[in-house]
Parts: C-alpha cells; structure tokens; sequence
C-alpha cells in the first residue's frame, strides 16, 4: 500500500462517498471514477494527486495501455529505441539486461523504485489511465502518446491469469466464469476495455501527429514496421546506416519475450512485494484465448465489441 486508507485526504474522502461503488474481484473496493473503475482509495487518491500536480513537458512520450496490453513489452522497445546511443541493444550491460523494464519505464500514478538508471530526456512515462483522466497539463502539451491495445479476448484471458498470480497464495484462485462476468460488465481495474480504447482510437484519428494507436496482434504479426514506425513517431527515426547494421532487429531480439522471460532479473527478481516480475511473462501470443474461452464465451465477448465499438473504425 502507498497511502494508508487513513491517511487520504478529505478531498478523497468526500470523492469516494460520491462515487459508485463495487467489490473488486482482486482484493477491496473498486470505484466508478470519470467513467472508469479504480481499484481503493489509495489508487484513486494516486490518481487524483497527479491530476493536480503532474507537469507534462512538450518531450514527453507516454506510453498508454490497460493492464495485461503488452506494455512490458512497449516499455522495453520504446526505452531501447530511445536510448540506444547511450546503450548499445548488444552491449552486455544494457540496463533491460538487469532491469525489468518496469524499473526503467515508471507509471504515472503509482510509484515504482528505481534501479538507479535515469530515463533522462524525453521523460518515458506510462500509465494505464483512460484518456478523460489524464492530467490536464498532459493534454494541453505537445507531448506524445503511444497508445498499445490487445484484442479484447486475449486481454481478458492475460488478466485472468494475473489476477490468480496475485490472489493466489491469499484467497483461493478466481473462476474463470466470475472473472468473464466482470469483464464483460467492464468492472474492473481501468475498466470497460472498450471505452479506455475507443477513447485513445478516437483521438489517434483526432491528432495522429499526438496519439499513435497500436495494437498488440498486429505488433507481434510485424515487429519490424511497428518498431520503426514507433521510432518515426517519437521523434528518432531509424537511420540508413542504423538499418544496414539491423539496428531493428537487434533491438527485437533485445526485447522479445523469449530473451526477456529467460533473463534472470525476470525469472526471479520481484518489482514490489508480492508481484514477481516473471507475472509480466507468460506465453506472449495472439489467440491463447481459444485455449481458455467456451465458444459461447468467445462469442458474446465479440457481440459486446462490436457494439461497442460501432461504426468507430476500430476492429479487433
Ligand atoms: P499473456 O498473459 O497472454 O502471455 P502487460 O505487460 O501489459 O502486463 O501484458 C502482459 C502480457 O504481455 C502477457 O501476455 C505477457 O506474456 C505478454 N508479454 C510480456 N512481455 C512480452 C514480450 N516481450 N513480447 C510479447 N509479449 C510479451
């Protein structure tokens, strides 16, 4: 816990009596805040004080995703691609090498210790909040967002499994049908998916020069062009010279899930009491879904996103 319940703030106190209430299939409460769920008060407090407080910068580059998107996996590219005069991918002391890239790449609104390496300029910044939550010093700068999102099947599946990591040694595991019930409701952390992405797909079209909307399959189909792309769109666009020495591929491999997972800091280090950072690895594909949902389940999950999400554009 960051803040003690018994250290919010009357602001928060009196925020939280207002708000829409629901119990958290993880652990405590969770509150309906600007459309979306949060789980406490600590987090809604977090929140609240960087909505405040945080100074946004022209350079800075926010990497935004709900949990379970691929953001381990967007931290570790998106701090290779920036830093890599100052880290060569193939150097043996690249920080991703000792790091978890949570350690390197830090959220908005929750605090995560530092290994003592400096993310330097621009400021790399994520944060899983929907798009009518972030701070307004945020949306007013000329910073920049790179928004991954993840077919909603497999994302509810990666959460379930998170969800029985964390609750696992303390309250018995989650079943698949409660955790399904609460997706499809939206009610959980940084719920509904499908407004937390049609916010960001809705703006990408708004200022594509801002938002650069990704999506984890298509990523994963084409690693090379989405690297690329994600280097364009930042401002440090892969050179000639970088590509004849497969800068691109170097940095792939760097950031895989296959050398990520292995990497001792991943297999056994922990981020913070009782999340392990091997939780940020599991099997890394498109369509583990079918391994997990009945057909009934996969196909009111589809129903639901396509009338979610409309004549919007976006697809899944
Ligand atoms: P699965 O549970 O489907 O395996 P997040 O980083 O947002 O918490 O998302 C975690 C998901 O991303 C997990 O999906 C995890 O295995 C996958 N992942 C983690 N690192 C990855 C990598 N380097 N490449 C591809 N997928 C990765």
């Amino acid at each position: 816990k960051f803040i003690q319940e018994e250290e919010l703030s009357e602001e928060c106190r009196e925020l939280i009596s207002s708000l829409p209430t629901e119990k958290c299939l993880l652990f405590g409460n969770l509150y309906q805040y600007q459309g979306f769920w949060v789980s406490s008060g600590n987090y809604l407090q977090k929140i609240v004080t960087c909505q405040n407080q945080f100074e946004a910068r022209d350079s800075d580059i926010f990497l935004v995703t709900l949990p379970k998107s691929g953001t381990t996996w967007l931290k570790a590219m998106v701090f290779a691609l920036v830093n890599r005069t100052q880290y060569d991918p193939k150097s043996t002391q690249h920080p991703l090498l000792s790091n978890n890239p949570h350690q390197l790449v830090h959220f908005l609104e929750f605090p995560i210790p530092r290994n003592g390496v400096d993310s330097s300029t621009p400021r790399l910044i994520s944060t899983h909040l929907p798009l009518v939550s972030l701070p307004e010093s945020v949306k007013k700068s000329g910073c920049k967002i790179v928004y991954l999102c993840r077919n909603p099947k497999d994302n509810f599946v990666s959460r379930f499994h998170w969800q029985n990591k964390l609750r696992r040694q303390e309250m018995g595991g989650i079943s698949l049908e409660e955790a399904f019930e609460s997706f499809c409701r939206g009610v959980y952390t940084y719920g509904p998916f499908w407004d937390h992405a049609l916010g960001y797909w809705k703006q990408s079209l708004e200022t594509p020069e801002r938002v650069l909307f990704f999506k984890y399959d298509e990523m994963k189909a084409d690693p090379g062009n989405h690297l690329r792309k994600l280097a364009d769109f930042i401002g440090c666009p892969i050179s000639k010279e970088e590509e004849s020495f497969n800068l691109v591929d170097q940095i792939l491999e760097l950031c895989s899930f296959d050398h990520l997972s292995n990497l001792e800091v991943n297999r056994t280090g922990k981020l913070l009491p009782g999340i392990n950072n091997s939780n940020f690895f599991r099997r890394g594909e498109v369509g583990d879904w079918k391994n997990h949902l009945t057909p009934e389940m996969a196909q009111k999950l589809d129903e639901i996103t396509k009338e979610k999400l409309g004549a919007s554009g976006l697809t899944f």
